[in-house]
């Protein structure tokens, strides 16, 4: 029997009682409503090859391949990204506030993460709600910002790769011009307004320089993520968590090192 258990008061839900490799489309259903009410959703125990977590993948949207080629992938299978840490091949790093492939046109509405390996403790992921951080501005601010909008620029993922040299990072060749977003974005399918913009790939307002535009990325940054709205997930072998881009922002801690395996497999449904 599926259940749905929130699992902090901002965001999240664990829901058991369903294997991903055999989801009816009852269950599909509950899982849709699921995510789109709690943003980030969290599965245990699963055991998913990576054809079924593209076909998971693919009941939201197309299964894509990352768009600048910055992660290896599985063979066979180039929308299944492979995270890795392990001796002697750091995992390159996300431990910055970020929603996945802003840059882009048109930014990918989910991404999935299927821990394979992990070293219990370390490696958490901390989930925030742009939607309550959009909600919790004060009148002042959400009138500022209604009608701004914001450049994205995978510049930093570039300087990433340049950095990680021998990480699982891969590296990227050229920088595709910065894509355009509201500041405040209507959500498709809900409908609500959310705040998108991160501290990593938001390099700056229109009608701002950068200098200009930091302080302000910061300061929504810091009322975004504050712990009363952030959602953190302590990872075990099995776990599959599931999150909506276009409402939510993600952090990676990196507090291990090459001596602490993990092994993740990722995909993102456009
Ligand atoms: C990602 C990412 C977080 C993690 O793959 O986009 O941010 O915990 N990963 O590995
Ligand atoms: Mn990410």
């Amino acid at each position: 029997m599926i259940e749905v258990r929130p699992l902090h008061t901002a965001l999240a839900a664990e829901i058991s009682g369903v294997s991903l490799g055999h989801l009816s489309e009852a269950d599909f259903a509950r899982v849709h409503a699921a995510f789109l009410e709690r943003l980030t959703i969290v599965f245990r125990e699963q055991k998913i090859t990576p054809a079924q977590q593209v076909a998971f993948t693919e009941r939201f949207g197309p299964a894509q391949p990352h768009p600048l080629g910055a992660r290896v992938h599985r063979q066979g299978f180039p929308q299944v990204l492979v995270l890795e840490n392990k001796p002697g091949r750091a995992g390159a790093r996300n431990d910055f506030w970020h929603s996945d492939i802003s840059f882009a046109a048109k930014p990918p509405q989910a991404s999935i993460l299927y821990a394979l390996r992990v070293t219990e403790g370390v490696g958490d992921t901390l989930f925030a709600n742009m939607y309550a951080a959009y909600d919790r501005l004060p009148a002042g601010m959400k009138a500022r910002l209604e009608g701004l909008s914001a450049f994205h620029s995978s510049e930093k993922l570039a300087e990433r790769a340049r950095q990680a040299a021998g990480s699982d990072a891969r590296p990227i060749d050229s920088i595709p011009r910065p894509a355009q977003h509201p500041v405040i974005r209507r959500h498709p399918e809900t409908g609500r307004p959310a705040l998108y913009v991160n501290p990593y790939f938001t390099t700056r307002f229109a009608g701002m320089n950068r200098e200009q535009s930091r302080p302000l990325i910061d300061d929504l940054t810091a009322r975004a993520t504050v712990a009363a709205n952030v959602y953190r997930h302590r990872w075990r072998a099995g776990d599959v968590v599931m999150w909506d881009n276009r409402c939510v922002m993600h952090y990676a801690e990196y507090d291990y090192d090459d001596s602490r395996p993990r092994l993740m497999n990722r995909t993102t449904a456009g």
